[in-house]
C-alpha cells in the first residue's frame, strides 16, 4: 500500500490516479488546500501531519510500504511574509512523517521538491548539479527536507527520490480532476479565469527582464508527466537502484506573453492583462535540463504546451 500524503491536492491526485492502476493507495490529507472529491482512487484518511498520532493510526491500520509526499505550503510570496508557517508545515511536519516511517520500518520516500531549491540560475538550463541556493523560505524549506532525508538515508537506510518540479500545469485529459488552488497563483489557471471573466485581469509581474519579450520564462510540465515520473521512481527504488534527485521539466521555456497567447488561441477568448512591477525573487528564466530523468528513468514529457492549455481549459470550462 502506497501512502500518498497530500493526495487530495493538485499533483497528488493526478499521481494517485496513475498509481492506482498498479498499486493500492491511501491518501493522507488534512484538506487544508486539497479537495475530498479529488480522492477518487484508493482509501482516504483525513489527518494532519502536525498530529503525529493520526499518522501513527494511519500507518498502524494500513500496510504501508512507500510514501509519496506532496504536502506543503507552496506560495513563494507568502513564504517571505510568513516563513514560520512554511518551516512549520514543510519541514517540522515532514519530520513527523519521516519519524513515523522509521517507527513502522517504511523505507521508500518520494518527495515533491522544486526548482526553487536552486535559486538564481547561473546556467541557461538547470541540471541537478547546479548549486542549490534558494532565495526564499519556500525553496529553503524544500532544500532543508532534502538535507534531512539525505541524513536519514545515511543513518537509517531510507531510500529516496527527490523530484524537483518546474511549473506543473494542465489537467487530467479525462476531465476527472484538475487544478483548483485557492488562492490561485499559477499563470495558466489565472489566464483562463481572466479569459472567462471569472477574475480580474491578469497582472504580469515585470516586462523588463532580459528575455525576448521582457517577461519571465518558465518551463511548464503537464501534471500527468509528473505523475508518470513518480511511478517510475517508485519502481526504480523498489528494484534496489540508487537514490535519485531529478529535475522534471520539458526543457523548453515559454514567456508569460507566450502563455497568454496560447490561452487566447485555445480558448478563442481575449485574456485581459496589465503590466505590474517585478516580483521580488523571480529569476528571469527557469528551464530544466531534464537529461538525467530521461537517462535514469527512460522518462519523456509527452504533453505539448497546446495540450497543457487544452486540458486545463477543458477542465475549467466544465
Ligand atoms: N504546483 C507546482 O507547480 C509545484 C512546483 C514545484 C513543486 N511543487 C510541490 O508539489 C507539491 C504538491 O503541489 P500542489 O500544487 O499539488 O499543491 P496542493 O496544495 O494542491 O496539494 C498539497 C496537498 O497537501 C495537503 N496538506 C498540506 N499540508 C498538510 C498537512 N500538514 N497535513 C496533511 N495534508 C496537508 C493539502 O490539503 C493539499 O491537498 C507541494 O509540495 C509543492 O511544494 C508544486
Amino acid at each position: 500500500m502506497i501512502l500518498v500524503a497530500g493526495g487530495a491536492g493538485y499533483i497528488g491526485s493526478h499521481t494517485l490516479k496513475q498509481l492506482a492502476k498498479k498499486y493500492q493507495a491511501i491518501t493522507f490529507d488534512n484538506l487544508s488546500a486539497g479537495h475530498r472529491e479529488n480522492v477518487k482512487w484508493g482509501r482516504f484518511f483525513e489527518g494532519d501531519l502536525a498530529d503525529i498520532e493520526s499518522l501513527r493510526t494511519c500507518f498502524r491500520e494500513n500496510a504501508i510500504t512507500a510514501v509519496m509526499h506532496f504536502c506543503a505550503f507552496a506560495n513563494v510570496g507568502e513564504s517571505v511574509k510568513d516563513p514560520e508557517k512554511y518551516y512549520q508545515n514543510n519541514v517540522a511536519n515532514t519530520l513527523n512523517l519521516l519519524s513515523v516511517m522509521r517507527e513502522f520500518g517504511v523505507s521508500y520516500f518520494i518527495f515533491s521538491s522544486t526548482c526553487a531549491t536552486y535559486g538564481n540560475p547561473t546556467t541557461l538550463t538547470l541540471s541537478e548539479t547546479h548549486a542549490q541556493n534558494p532565495v526564499n523560505p519556500y525553496g529553503a524549506s524544500k532544500l532543508m527536507v532534502e538535507q534531512i532525508v539525505k541524513d536519514y538515508a545515511k543513518a537509517y537506510g531510507l531510500k529516496y527520490g527527490f523530484l524537483r518540479y518546474f511549473n506543473a500545469a494542465g489537467a487530467d485529459p479525462d476531465g476527472e480532476i484538475g487544478e483548483a488552488h485557492d488562492p490561485e497563483t499559477h499563470l495558466i489557471p489565472l489566464a483562463i479565469y481572466a479569459a472567462q471573466k471569472k477574475r480580474d485581469k491578469l497582472t504580469i509581474f515585470g516586462n523588463d527582464y532580459p528575455t525576448s519579450d521582457g517577461t519571465c520564462i518558465r518551463d511548464y510540465i503537464h501534471v500527468n508527466d509528473l505523475a508518470k515520473a513518480h511511478i517510475s521512481v517508485l519502481e526504480h527504488l523498489e528494484k534496489g537502484h540508487e537514490n535519485i534527485e531529478l529535475n522534471l521539466g520539458t526543457g523548453v521555456g515559454y514567456s508569460v506573453q507566450e502563455i497568454i497567447a496560447a490561452v487566447e488561441k485555445i480558448t478563442g477568448l481575449p485574456v485581459p492583462y496589465e503590466m505590474g512591477p517585478r516580483r521580488e525573487g523571480d529569476p528571469a528564466v527557469l528551464v530544466a535540463d531534464n537529461k538525467k530523468a530521461k537517462e535514469v528513468l527512460g522518462w519523456e514529457p509527452t504533453f505539448t504546451l497546446e495540450q497543457i492549455v487544452e486540458t486545463a481549459w477543458q477542465w475549467h470550462n466544465k
